[in-house]
């Protein structure tokens, strides 16, 4: 197991990492003080994993309650998110039980932000069982549902106390999440860590494998990326933002489609590749970098193209960005592998162009 830590002064919490945590005794109970925990997981996931992570608890004197959600991002809504909180009134949980997220990214970001609400803030631990998850979206208390007009429209920022990524659990994981995960693990490359790109690139197959070592360094630099950029500027003020690159249209491929239609993964690939585009069009990089970053998306499996949604739609999906600052749209764009930076320079009809250039697909991802 490998421990890292996202340093936030009394906020800071640790990330394990390693194969067959979620049966490793110890673990758990040191974050567990009142010996009652509520598990949230969804219908595909708990019976996977929810009774191996109970008899673990209950090894450790701790009893486990659970709410099983439906599945799928688009029930990542308030109707869902009340199936919590009925939970956690129905078995009188106070404000000292741990809630814990037991699923992917949409498991993680429901149970974040039903235990910031529940009693104003309720401790609670990410088990992350996607790849996307470990590498991201678990670490860094973005919590959030969706609003029929835009993604992640409505949430907090809360912390975990601690994040149990268990590589094992990628096993049960079908071919198209785990290409999906990739996306947010090829970003870090691209945004901050040209080394980790260039380690992509040789190791890309043995992921797709799920090489068990290969799959360990991966999670583990991806967290170590994302826990720097997150000790460094927690609620966005800044650095964070480079995170979403290519989020900005991909999130507008997601609420266009339809949630659930494009994965979170496969629209921030296309997303990505539509920023690629606009800073060429800039003079930012070169033609061939554009084709070496398509080259990593196309071999992880992943759509290089947008949804032929059109241009107006896409802007007026886009104009719900978070990075929208006095109506102004800023984007992540790049000016090299391992250099990203939020941009308002690009002109409308430039933004225009590198959609009309890269959404061509009339199909779904
Ligand atoms: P997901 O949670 O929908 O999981 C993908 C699918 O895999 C689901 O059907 C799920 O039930 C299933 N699954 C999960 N673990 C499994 C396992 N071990 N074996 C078999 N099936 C398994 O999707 P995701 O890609 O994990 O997360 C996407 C969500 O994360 C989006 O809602 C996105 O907005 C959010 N996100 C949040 C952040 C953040 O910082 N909070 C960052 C990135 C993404
Ligand atoms: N996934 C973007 C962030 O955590 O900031």
């Amino acid at each position: 197991m490998e421990t890292l830590e996202v340093a936030l002064e009394e906020r800071s919490y640790p990330i394990h990492i390693g194969p067959g945590l979620l049966d490793q005794e110890g673990l758990l109970p040191p974050f567990i003080k009142q010996k009652k925990v509520m598990v949230v997981s969804n219908e595909t996931v708990a019976p996977l994993y929810l009774s191996r992570l109970c008899e673990n608890l209950a090894r450790g004197g701790i009893s486990a309650h659970s709410v099983i959600l439906p599945d799928g991002e688009r029930y990542k809504t308030w109707e869902t998110l009340n199936l919590i909180f009925d939970a956690l009134l129905t078995e009188r949980c106070e404000r000292n039980t741990v809630l814990i997220a037991l699923g992917g990214g949409v498991i993680g970001d429901m149970g974040g932000f039903a235990a910031a609400c529940y009693q104003r803030g309720m401790p609670f631990i990410q088990v992350p069982t996607t790849l996307l998850s470990q590498v991201d979206s678990s670490v860094g208390g973005k919590t959030a549902i969706n609003h029929p007009m835009g993604k992640n429209m409505i949430g907090a920022f809360y912390q975990p106390k601690l994040v149990l990524a268990d590589i094992s659990t990628l096993d049960t994981l079908p071919d198209r999440e785990l290409k999906a995960g990739l996306a947010e693990v090829i970003k870090y490359g691209l945004i901050r860590d040209p080394e980790f790109f260039d380690w992509l690139e040789v190791n890309l197959e043995k992921l797709l494998a799920r090489d068990q070592a290969a799959l360990v360094y991966a999670v583990r630099r991806s967290c170590a990326n994302k826990a720097e950029v997150v000790a460094a500027d927690e609620r966005e003020s800044g650095e964070r933002a480079l995170l979403n690159l290519g989020h900005t249209f991909g999130h507008a491929i997601e609420t266009g489609m339809g949630y659930g239609e494009w994965l979170h993964g496969e629209a921030v690939s296309a997303g990505t590749l539509i920023a690629a585009e606009l800073s060429r069009a800039l003079g930012w990089i070169e033609a061939a970098t554009v084709t070496r970053i398509e080259r990593i998306f196309v071999r992880a499996g992943l759509p290089v193209h947008g949804p032929a949604l059109g241009v107006e739609r896409y802007v007026a999906l886009m104009s719900h960005d978070k990075k929208v600052q006095d109506g102004k749209l800023r984007l992540v764009l790049l000016q090299g592998i391992g250099k990203a930076v939020v941009s308002d320079v690009a002109t409308p009809e430039q933004i225009a162009a590198a959609i009309t250039a890269r959404c061509t697909d009339t199909g779904t991802g």
